[in-house]
């Protein structure tokens, strides 16, 4: 089985996750494209396409959401997994439906939201104060659910 981890982060958290569920993949031969550093991917030569996204503003980044965009397609034809990074946990579900097209979304083996976390040391000043504002939160925190990572790619691997 081959599989592409297709993932936008901005202060690297969706990245640190898009690892967890490769090293979890083991098996499987298991490419990862960071749609930060290009945005073109070539799916074909792959089985499985798993897309990863942090929310800000309530949707995921915008890369991630052209990438679907110009390739649903193509990604309809795929084994497909979702999943998100954010940390308004009780707007998780919400931000997802809002985030991606319905059509994927029924299409996918599964979609989460697998954590988050604030990391103040890469935002930038007004990031640092609307967090501060939103959440009451000062210092970094870390919440990525492991267990639900392990759920995820579970999901994603059944047969
Ligand atoms: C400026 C800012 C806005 C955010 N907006 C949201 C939001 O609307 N909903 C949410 O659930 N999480 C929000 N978050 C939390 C991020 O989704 C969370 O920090 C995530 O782990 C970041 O992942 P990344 O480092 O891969 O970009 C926000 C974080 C920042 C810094």
């Amino acid at each position: 089985m081959k599989t592409a981890i297709i993932y936008a982060s901005k202060h690297g958290t969706t990245g640190f996750v898009a690892t967890e569920i490769k090293k979890r993949l083991n098996g499987d031969e298991v490419v990862m494209y960071n749609l930060n550093d290009q945005q073109r991917v070539e799916l074909r030569p792959f089985d499985r396409i798993v897309i990863g996204s942090s929310i800000y503003a309530g949707t995921p980044l915008s890369k991630v959401r052209r990438f679907i965009e110009q390739n649903l397609v193509d990604l309809l034809q795929k084994q497909v997994g979702i999943f998100v990074c954010c940390m308004f946990f009780d707007k998780a579900d919400e931000q997802i439906n809002k985030g991606f097209p319905e059509v994927l979304r029924n299409h996918a083996r599964s979609i989460k939201h697998l954590g988050g976390e604030f990391r103040f040391e890469e935002m930038n000043f007004i990031e640092r104060s609307l967090v501060k504002k939103i959440s009451g939160t000062r210092e970094s925190v870390s919440s990525i659910k492991y267990e639900t990572i392990d759920e995820f790619v579970r999901e994603i691997s059944a047969n």
